[in-house]
């Protein structure tokens, strides 16, 4: 509890904060460049990078230059990277198949880190979007997203990504029940060391545009999350979907969107629970496109907007401004 202050003249805050030094010996939070988590979009071919229109900055990389991105990321002092697949066409169908082929371009990119990086951890994302031909999470049946059939493939694509070397796995897909799957197959398996990064208070949010057309999944999505994914007004849920979560074996939690959920990190970070955010790609696009316009100075938005999830006491952040601060901060 804050101490009551003595009253003015004897309390003066401005003391605190007359030079930079005295702010910056009185400050309560920090942000580190091992706090970061940066997401990368991984695409196939060779030697090829190619910009993302609606994240103006962030490039889908062929798998030889993720492995470059990823030493880059090491020497700019991040911890982990994540990685996401932006999938051809051809391989996307209703069954999703490709999301636990051994070969597919996301474990081909984790082993190629792993040989050649491989201090650097690895996150990947459990769900089914990027190889359906539906853009769903989950599997498809009569228009509806089913919960459980979905489930046995979350667990064929979870147990081939740890084959493939990946530290921590972060079920995105909103099913119910499938952390306790994940992490039974995972025990099973002979993979006890590789974590589990609950996506736990994933909300639907429009929040995700940019991501979609990241991935290559608008074209293919076909209506909305919303019957997964959780409602916007929401925030008990959210406790208990965490504490669902971390009985059913997840190690840590994530909030999703980030700065619209601040209040939502706080109240779960103070679970004591390693809380994680995500800055999302609509997050990205705002501050990268008033940035651009000169509407606002980029640098020290983006700083403010990562110190805001220090604040609400998250452990550690996504966001696709990782390397860049890294790089800034080293
Ligand atoms: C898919 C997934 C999404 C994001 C991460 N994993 C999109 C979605 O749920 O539609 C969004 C990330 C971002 O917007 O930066 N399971």
């Amino acid at each position: 509890m804050p101490v009551t202050p003595a009253p003015f003249p004897a309390h003066r805050p401005r003391r605190l904060r007359r030079t930079s030094w005295m702010r910056d010996l009185t400050r309560e939070h920090g942000l580190s460049r091992k706090d970061l988590i940066w997401p990368i979009f991984v695409r196939d071919g060779d030697g090829v990078e190619e910009p993302v229109e609606s994240m103006p900055g962030v490039l889908r990389r062929s798998v030889d230059r993720v492995v470059e991105a990823a030493r880059r990321a090491t020497d700019a002092g991040i911890p982990i990277i994540a990685l996401f697949p932006y999938t051809a066409d051809r391989h996307k169908t209703p069954t999703c198949e490709e999301a636990w082929n051994p070969d597919n371009l996301i474990n081909r990119a984790t082993r190629a880190i792993r040989a050649r990086v491989p201090d650097i951890g690895i996150m990947l994302d459990v769900a089914l979007d990027p190889y359906s031909s539906d853009g769903h999470d989950g599997l498809v049946r009569d228009g509806r997203v089913v919960n459980d059939e979905t489930l046995l493939a979350l667990e064929k694509q979870a147990l081939a990504q740890a084959e493939a070397g990946a530290d921590i796995l972060g079920p995105s897909d909103m099913m119910d029940g499938r952390i306790g799957v994940i992490r039974r197959a995972l025990e099973a398996n002979d993979f006890p060391d590789v974590a589990i990064m609950s996506y736990a208070a994933k909300y639907a949010s429009a929040f995700y545009g940019p991501f979609r057309d990241a991935v290559g999944a608008s074209r293919s999505l076909k209506g909305d999350k919303k019957t997964y994914q959780m409602d916007p007004g929401n925030t008990d849920e959210a406790l208990r979907l965490v504490l669902r979560d971390l009985e059913e074996g997840a190690d840590m939690v994530m909030v999703k969107p980030g700065m619209p959920y601040l209040d939502i990190c706080r109240r779960i970070s103070e679970l004591g629970v390693p809380t994680c955010a995500y800055q999302v790609s609509g997050e990205y696009a705002m501050i990268a496109a008033a940035g651009e316009r000169g509407w606002i100075d980029r640098d020290k938005v983006v700083m403010e907007s990562l110190c805001g999830f220090k604040r609400a006491g998250c452990t550690g952040i996504l966001t696709y401004f990782a390397l860049e601060v890294a790089e800034a901060m080293a």
